[in-house]
C-alpha cells in the first residue's frame, strides 16, 4: 500500500496551533487505512505527537524525498515510449529520467543533462538503468553534446524547470528563505557569480527592476531600499540578512509571498534563467526529429510565457490547447507541484532561427543589470 506523505518542512513556521490544524488530515489518512510518511525535522514530528497523543515513527529528512512532478502526464505526453531516444534536459535527481528509461526499454535511450554536479551525482546513485547516458552540462549545449555523443536527432526532449527538493532543502546554497545559508543560488557553483555579488553591488534602481521584473513583486521599491539600508551597515551575506531587509520593507501579511518572489528574482538573475531557457528551447527544437515532441514543466508565469509562445512558431503544433496541471491529489502529496504547468508541442517542420528570436525573444525581459566589476 502506498504511503501518503506529509512534509512538515513545507511550513515556514510550525507552531502548536499549526500542528493541531494538521490533525484532521492525519485522521483522514489513517481512517482510509493508509500509512503516513512524515518528512521534516524531529522537533516538528514531536509537536504533532504531542497534540495528537499518538506515536508516529516514520520520519525522513525532506531533502531525501523527491517525487518527480506530473510524472503520469509527462509519460502520457511522450507515449508510445518503447524504443524512443529522449533528452531529459534537467535531470535533477533523476526522477523523470528513471521512469522514462524504464518505459523506453533496452532499445531506447535517455540522455540526461544536468548543470549541477551534486545533483548529477545523486541522479547517478538513484538511476542504475543501462540505457541512460548522464552528462554534466547546460541544456543550452544539448545539440553539441548530443552530436558529440553520436545521439540524435531525438524523439523527445523534456524540461522540468525550477528547483529540485535537493537544491531547495539540501544544497546549502541559499535557494530557500527558510534556511540560514550563504546567498549563492547558482545551479552550477563553479561558474558565474553568487547572488550576494549582485545583492551587494547593484544600485537601488537596478535592484528594484530585478525584483519587479523577475520576482513580479509589487513592493519592489521598498525592498530595494531596505536592501541598500541593510548593506550600508554591513554586506548581506546570508539568507537571514536578505530576510531581514525584506522584513524591514514589507508588512507581516505580505511577507511570505514577498520572500518567495525576491528569492525567485535573484535566482533567475544569477542563473540567467530566462535567457538560458530561450536558448535551450531553440536547441531542443533543432535536435528534435520531425514529429518529435518537446515538453516543458514550468513553475511561474515568466517561464510559462516563454514556453507558451513556442506554439506560435511556424513548424510547431501545440499538443494541448491549455497547459496541463497537476491533480489535486498530487498537489496534496507534493507541494512543489502546486504551481506546475505542462505544455508540449510537436515539431512538424523546419525552425527558422531568426523568427524564433523575434517571437520567443519578445517575451524575455531584457536587458538585465550586470554590475561593473
Ligand atoms: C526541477 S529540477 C529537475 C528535477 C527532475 N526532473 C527530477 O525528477 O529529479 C531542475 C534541475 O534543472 C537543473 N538545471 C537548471 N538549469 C539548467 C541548465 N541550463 N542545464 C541543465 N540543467 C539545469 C537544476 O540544477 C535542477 O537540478
Amino acid at each position: 500500500m502506498r504511503a501518503e506523505v506529509i512534509d512538515l518542512s513545507e511550513y515556514p513556521l510550525f507552531t502548536l496551533s499549526m500542528a493541531r490544524e494538521l490533525l484532521p488530515r492525519v485522521w483522514e489518512i489513517l481512517r482510509k487505512g493508509n500509512p503516513i510518511k512524515f518528512y521534516g525535522s524531529l522537533e516538528r514530528l514531536e509537536l504533532l505527537r504531542f497534540v495528537s497523543g499518538m506515536e508516529f515513527d516514520s520520519l525522513e529528512k525532506s531533502d531525501a524525498y523527491h517525487e518527480p512532478v506530473m510524472l503520469r502526464e509527462v509519460l502520457r505526453t511522450f507515449e508510445p515510449l518503447e524504443g524512443k531516444i529522449l533528452i531529459d534536459a534537467t535531470c535533477g535527481l533523476g526522477g523523470h529520467t528513471k521512469a522514462l528509461s524504464e518505459k523506453v526499454g533496452p532499445r531506447g535511450l535517455i540522455l540526461a543533462l544536468e548543470k549541477d554536479p551534486e545533483s548529477l551525482q545523486k541522479a547517478k546513485e538513484n538511476v542504475s538503468s543501462a540505457n541512460v547516458v548522464f552528462y554534466r552540462g547546460s541544456f543550452t549545449e544539448m545539440k553539441d553534446i548530443a552530436e558529440k555523443l553520436g545521439i540524435g536527432p531525438v524523439d523527445g526532449v523534456l524540461f522540468d524547470l525550477g528547483l529540485s527538493s535537493f537544491l531547495l532543502e539540501g544544497s546549502g546554497r541559499g535557494f530557500s528563505y527558510r534556511k540560514d545559508e550563504p546567498l549563492d543560488m547558482r545551479f552550477d557553483p563553479s561558474s558565474g557569480r553568487p547572488a550576494l555579488y549582485y545583492i551587494n553591488r547593484l544600485d537601488v534602481e537596478e535592484l528594484e527592476s530585478v525584483i519587479r521584473l523577475l520576482g513580479e513583486e509589487r513592493f519592489a521599491r521598498r525592498i530595494a531600499r531596505a536592501i541598500r539600508e541593510e548593506r550600508d551597515a554591513a554586506p548581506l551575506e546570508r539568507t537571514v540578512d536578505l530576510n531581514r531587509a525584506i522584513e524591514r520593507a514589507v508588512r507581516r501579511q505580505h511577507l511570505l509571498k514577498a520572500k518567495m518572489r525576491v528569492y525567485q528574482a535573484f535566482r533567475i538573475l544569477v542563473n540567467d534563467e530566462l535567457g538560458t531557457l530561450k536558448e535551450g528551447l531553440l536547441k531542443a527544437l533543432q535536435v528534435l526529429k520531425p514529429g518529435g515532441i518537446l515538453a516543458v514543466i514550468s513553475y511561474h508565469s515568466l517561464e510559462d510565457r516563454i514556453v507558451k509562445t513556442l506554439s506560435k512558431l511556424p513548424g510547431v503544433e501545440a499538443l494541448y490547447k491549455k497547459p496541463v496541471v497537476p491533480s489535486d491529489d498530487e498537489i496534496i502529496r507534493n507541494r512543489r507541484a502546486r504551481s506546475a504547468k505542462l505544455r508540449a508541442i510537436k515539431k512538424v517542420g523546419d525552425i527558422d532561427e531568426a523568427l524564433f528570436d523575434d517571437i520567443v525573444g519578445a517575451v524575455v525581459p531584457s536587458p538585465l543589470p550586470r554590475p561593473a566589476k
